[in-house]
């Protein structure tokens, strides 16, 4: 069912149960990978923090989690300048750091993170997100663990918002054209 968040109107995308299966299968390659490690999820607020929880009820070895807090986005359309408003505070040296993200889209937010996880002399820094858009994506960094590919149009739900609303729908829409 078609829904409206301030003046625009959204169209179903991505089922609940999709993006459950999304999330399952990053737990578990990351698992796979990094069981040994103790790694710490780094959520990336707001939009991360759904992605974060489910991802975590997967994981099933030890594991820790804390969060930072960047802003890119204004509206639907990203920003260049990505500000950090809450950092860690954590020491991160010699860990190994999955940073989880709900979106990648210019790549500007992951480029700012992994800029500044390079000075806290972590063992392992890897970048996990539910969603990625190909099509915007302007950086050369790799992305170690991506969910669902989708294509360069603005969604909200699952935790992204459109100025502020939305985050609270449990599956994934689509800006109407
Ligand atoms: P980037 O820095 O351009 O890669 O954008 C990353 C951030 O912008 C994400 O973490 C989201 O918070 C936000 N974002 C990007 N695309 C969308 C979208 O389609 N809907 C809602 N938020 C988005
Ligand atoms: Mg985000």
């Amino acid at each position: 069912m078609e829904i409206k968040l301030h003046d625009k109107h959204f169209v179903p995308f991505i089922s609940a149960q999709e993006i459950d299966f999304a999330i399952a299968t990053m737990a578990a390659q990351v698992e796979a990978d990094f069981a040994d490690e103790t790694p710490v999820f780094v959520g990336v607020l707001n939009g991360a923090f759904m992605v974060v929880s489910d991802f975590m009820k997967h994981y099933k070895s030890p594991c820790e989690v804390s969060f930072i807090k960047m802003a890119s986005y204004e509206g639907t359309a990203s920003t260049n300048e990505v500000k950090q408003l809450i950092g860690i505070n954590q020491d991160l040296t010699g860990r190994t750091v999955i940073v989880i993200e709900d979106i990648v889209d210019t790549g500007n937010t992951v480029e700012e993170l992994k800029i500044l996880f390079k000075n806290k002399g972590v063992k392992h820094f890897k970048i996990a997100t539910l969603f990625f858009k190909p099509e915007a994506y302007k950086k050369d960094i790799k992305l170690d663990y991506i969910g669902i590919r989708i294509p360069n149009k603005f969604i909200v739900g699952f935790g992204l918002d459109y100025d502020g609303l939305g985050r609270n729908l449990p599956e994934v829409y689509q800006l109407k054209d």
